[in-house]
């Protein structure tokens, strides 16, 4: 039987208003999963890391890993019903630990600001391919044509810099409406649309001539070409994708009503989001290959090969803009969900107005912004550790940050908080139940520190 405090808590109200129903949720959690994660980052990472392998361990991460951390930080937001920090320090007295949780959330929200200041500058690019779709810049260009194109607009600092600035007035704009009239109706027509437009491509690639190719870089494993960097990659990516690790979803669930299966959300966002983007890479590849493109080029392989479809295409131009704007949208609908805790917490924290907090944090974040604007080019010679600075933040975040913010949430969801408390927030003590805890011990901690330890070296090699 569930205690009755238990029960107190769980019915707590948040301070922010709530999701206007659950498929409202559905839809925000996802429409912040799918971003540019799916279709620009997934491929090209992919692609540096080999194929095969590394989208075969991809998915063992998402389903593994993903699905018991996403189920975790809703859970803890459903139950704080705050901003990430205070939800963490809430609870950790609440459960009987101790209120330093809250640097769990404090880490989250470093990470989003960090995230979003060069999310913004490649959703910039899309910005800046809308235009040049709408110019009909790419009907009949070759390959080498389009990548004059992307090399000349990268290499122009002050044009990223505008597109940047543009995208962050948009998200800043969406944020400081707040939760119930931004978020949703952003959502709505996106998720669907895009599908639909990648299906069209995918269509596309099928005819180029070199689909079997593409199918079989992305589904033959060469575990040859997978080091534990690789596997650290894919699961960085899996985090980054579905937006976990960092709090996020955790300030999206502190918004989500009772009643809502947290199991059944998170399937469907996983669902959707692993399908994009493996659409994504299936239209891509067949596409690098067709053209004699490399795989491995980096950043740019979205930008280099998707207008080369589109040239070819009758309505080329049109399927163009429209796919830039959907990128751009669901960009748009992702950015939102990595400045929400650092504004949730600055408007519960320090009282501020949310529109004041949005405009603050945003400027902070298109500042920080600058250091990838010029990785591209002023500064593209300035290169440390894992490369530029945009490289090095984006190995920051997305392969320290976020897995480490992802074992603390998983071990505080299932170590922590006591069973009657997850019990309720998860529906009961069934065989789902009993299956997330498992994994929320021991299986997705223990993988995600195993796997980090290895790829930074510091585990010794068991083979030799
Ligand atoms: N999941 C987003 C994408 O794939 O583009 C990126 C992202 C959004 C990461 C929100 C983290 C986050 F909190």
């Amino acid at each position: 039987m569930l205690n009755e405090q238990a029960t107190g808590k769980a019915s707590r109200a948040s301070l922010h208003g709530h999701w206007s129903s659950h498929m409202a949720f559905i839809l925000a959690v996802t429409g912040s999963a799918v971003g540019l994660g799916n279709i620009w980052k997934f491929p090209y990472i992919a692609g540096q890391n080999g194929g095969g392998a590394f989208v075969l361990v991809y998915l063992i991460c998402v389903v593994l890993i993903g699905m018991p951390v996403m189920m975790s930080e809703i859970l803890i937001g459903r139950r704080g019903r705050r901003n990430p920090i205070a939800t963490m320090a809430l609870l950790g007295a609440e459960e009987g630990s101790t209120r330093h949780w809250r640097l769990v959330g404090l880490v989250g929200v470093l990470a989003g600001i960090l995230i979003l200041s060069y999310y913004s500058v490649i959703a910039g690019w899309t910005l800046a391919y809308v235009y040049k779709s709408i110019t009909g810049v790419f009907a009949g260009a070759t390959a080498a044509e389009v990548s004059a194109q992307f090399g000349g607009f990268v290499g122009d600092w002050r044009l990223v810099a505008v597109c940047h600035t543009l995208f962050m007035g948009l998200t800043i704009f969406v944020v400081a409406r707040g939760v119930e009239r931004g978020l949703e109706q952003a959502v709505k027509f996106m998720v669907p649309a895009l599908l639909l437009l990648m299906l069209t491509l995918l269509g596309y690639s099928m005819n180029s001539g070199h689909f079997g190719e593409g199918l079989a870089f992305m589904f033959t494993p060469d575990f040859d070409k997978l080091t534990w960097d690789s596997v650290l990659a894919a699961m960085g990516q899996a985090f980054f994708s579905l937006s976990i690790g960092m709090g996020a979803i955790m300030a999206y669930g502190a918004y989500l009503p009772q009643e809502t299966s947290i199991t059944g959300a998170t399937a469907a966002v996983v669902t959707a989001d692993t399908v994009i983007a493996i659409l994504a890479g299936l239209v891509i590849f067949p596409l690098v290959f067709a053209n004699g493109l490399d795989p491995a080029e980096g950043p740019g392989l979205v930008f280099d090969t998707l207008p080369l479809a589109f040239g070819q295409m009758t309505g080329g131009a049109v399927f163009a803009t429209l796919f830039f704007v959907l990128l751009s949208f669901a960009a748009w609908t992702s950015a939102i969900g990595l400045m929400e805790p650092a504004v949730a917490w600055m408007v519960e924290h320090f009282g501020r107005a949310r529109a004041q907090a949005a405009v603050l944090v945003g400027i902070l974040i298109w500042a920080l912004g600058f250091a990838t604007v010029l990785s591209f080019n002023v500064l593209a010679d300035l290169t440390f550790y894992k490369g530029t600075i945009f490289a090095n933040i984006d190995y920051l975040t997305s392969n320290f940050m976020l897995p480490l913010g992802a074992v603390f949430m998983t071990v505080f969801a299932a170590w922590v908080m006591c069973r009657n408390s997850t019990a309720e927030e998860l529906g009961g003590a069934g065989t789902l139940y009993k299956l997330w805890r498992l994994l929320a011990r021991f299986v997705a901690p223990l993988a995600i520190l195993f796997i980090f330890l290895k790829a930074v070296g510091l585990l010794p090699d068991f083979s030799s």
